[in-house]
């Protein structure tokens, strides 16, 4: 997978593949940030990319802030939906997380909190386009 990377998903199995597909450039370390509105298949995403991984019990950690997994790889999941100030990511050591080497961070609803993101990240864009279809771009930061 070469980046920037952009591609129309038509089906849940595109998306499937696409995650597939990053799972393999992804390391330890990396920090994934995941945008799009509601429903569009971000935690989806991530299941696909942590099914790799051996990783089988990813939920939305909309009430939870952060989950972890363990499998393969470790992998921290974040969600700032219900985040109302920096604070509160301060406040559970979010600086942590970013900085285990031995994890790959996944975070949805990234834009809500943007200025808390490390230099280097991966952004994932799905947006929502007719007939159920979306379209995905995934660009590298750093
Ligand atoms: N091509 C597709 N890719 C991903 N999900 C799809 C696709 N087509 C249909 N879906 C469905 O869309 C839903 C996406 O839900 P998901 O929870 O992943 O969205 P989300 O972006 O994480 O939402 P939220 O902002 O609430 O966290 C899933 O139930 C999935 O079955
Ligand atoms: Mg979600």
């Amino acid at each position: 997978m070469l980046f920037p990377y952009k591609i129309i998903l038509n089906s849940e199995i595109d998306t499937l593949k696409t995650a597939e597909e990053f799972s393999k450039v992804l390391k330890n370390g990396d920090i994934v940030a995941l945008n799009g509105n509601l429903g569009t298949g971000k935690t989806f995403f991530v299941k696909g990319v942590a099914k790799q991984f051996n990783i089988t019990n990813v939920n939305s950690p909309t009430f939870a802030i952060v989950y972890e997994y363990k499998g393969d790889r470790k992998i921290y999941h974040f969600d700032f939906y219900r985040i109302k100030k920096i604070e509160e990511l301060y406040d559970i050591g979010i600086e942590e997380y970013f900085n285990d080497d031995e994890a790959i961070v996944f975070i949805e609803w990234a834009e809500l909190m943007i200025e808390i993101l490390p230099k280097k990240y991966y952004l994932i864009k799905i947006n929502l386009l007719e007939n159920n279809k979306r379209e995905i771009e995934i660009t590298k930061h750093e």
